[in-house]
């Protein structure tokens, strides 16, 4: 019996397409809408292959209430929503902020707008560590302070807690979760999907498994001369079907009632803190694959080092991640050779 139906916003993205999978394996029925401006439609094929199961896909713009309201007439019964729909690099958050700004507010606008029309109840909100800034002191738990964000896409995160926690103060019926991820990487085992970036990778494990297929020359490391015993940034660097499976714990928390908070925030992350140059040296490890790199100068908004206490996470909402670093890079390794024999590269 299913168990609810689910909106999954941004659903052929990275980690809305391992959301979707985990969701269909514990019993969710699952409606995706998608622009496909980061993404691909054949994701969707990836999404049936590993469950059995082809969720609903909607090709739309959640910038575009009119669209969503139809998403929502057409497919009645929706009980929760995960919003993953979002504009997400860095770099050109800084270049395009009104964009940024636009989408990524609209979005989150028009779907806390619809929920209470539609009866739809709770609501998981992909956050990030981002909105801490660089941490007084790690493992970094939920009550740290926020800090300035560095880009107009840390800005962005931050607006949409601020707004999320004004909606449900303001007597809305609905229930949120904040999901605060660290580093998501890797991706499904059986690698029928996983991450595919646009043009060349800014972040840090497409670049590796790219230079060690031999698409990259080499993997520049941002930094040795950090306060850290080896000198390079440290990350807390989470796998994406781990992640995944957090997700439906939120959402099985808010639709069972199992909390009376309407509004609950977790750090999504493994609790261990790992180096840019522990991470090559764990790929290496685990796939016998050189990787070659050289160290070259500090990249600009990066911060030191930020690692989860994800003590609430695996005490109260009841999740923790469980997959090795090894198997996570070897998944990122067999998907970069996946994406080579599909010729996606
Ligand atoms: C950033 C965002 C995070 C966002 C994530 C995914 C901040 C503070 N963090 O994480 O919110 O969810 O991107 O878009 O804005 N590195 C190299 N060489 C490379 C690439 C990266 O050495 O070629 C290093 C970086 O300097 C950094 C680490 O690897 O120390 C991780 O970088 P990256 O994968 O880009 O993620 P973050 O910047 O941590």
């Amino acid at each position: 019996m299913s168990k609810g139906k689910i909106l999954v916003t941004g659903g052929t993205g990275f980690i809305g397409s391992h959301t979707t999978v985990e969701l269909q394996n514990a019993g969710y029925d699952v409606v995706i809408i998608d622009n496909l401006s980061n993404s691909n439609a054949d994701v969707v094929d990836g999404i049936e292959r590993i469950t059995g199961v082809r969720p609903v896909f909607v090709e739309g713009d959640c910038t575009d209430i009119s669209t969503l309201t139809r998403l929502f007439e057409q497919n009645p019964g929706i009980q929760g929503i995960i919003n993953f729909a979002a504009s997400k690099a860095v770099g050109e958050s800084v270049q395009k902020p009104i964009m940024y700004y636009r989408n990524n507010i609209n979005i989150l606008l028009n779907l806390l707008e619809l929920m209470p029309r539609f009866d739809t109840r709770g609501f998981v909100f992909s956050s990030s560590c981002t909105v801490y800034g660089e941490p007084d002191q790690n493992p970094i738990t939920e009550d740290a302070p926020t800090k300035k964000a560095t880009s107009p896409y840390g800005a962005t995160k931050q607006i949409c807690e601020d707004i999320i926690r004004d909606v449900i103060r303001s007597g809305s019926p609905i229930k949120a979760i904040l999901l605060r991820y660290f580093n998501p990487i890797g991706a499904h085992p059986t690698a029928e999907i996983g991450e595919l970036p646009n043009g060349v990778p800014q972040n840090l494990v497409p670049y590796l498994t790219q230079t060690a297929i031999g698409i990259r020359k080499e993997l520049s490391v941002f930094g040795n001369d950090y306060n850290t015993p080896d000198g390079s940034c440290i990350r807390d660097f989470i796998n994406v079907c781990d992640l995944a499976k957090a997700h439906v714990r939120a959402l099985d928390r808010m639709l069972n009632n199992e909390s009376d908070d309407a509004l609950e925030t977790f750090n999504i992350g493994t609790g261990q803190g790992l180096s840019v140059l522990q991470l090559i040296d764990a790929f290496q490890r685990a796939t016998g694959v050189e990787v070659p790199h050289r160290i070259v100068g500090r990249r600009e908004g990066d911060i030191e080092q930020i690692w989860a206490d994800p003590y609430r996470a695996n005490h109260i909402l009841g999740w923790k991640a469980d997959t090795s670093i090894e198997d996570t890079m070897r998944s990122a390794w067999k998907w970069q050779q996946r994406i080579r024999e599909r010729g996606l590269m």
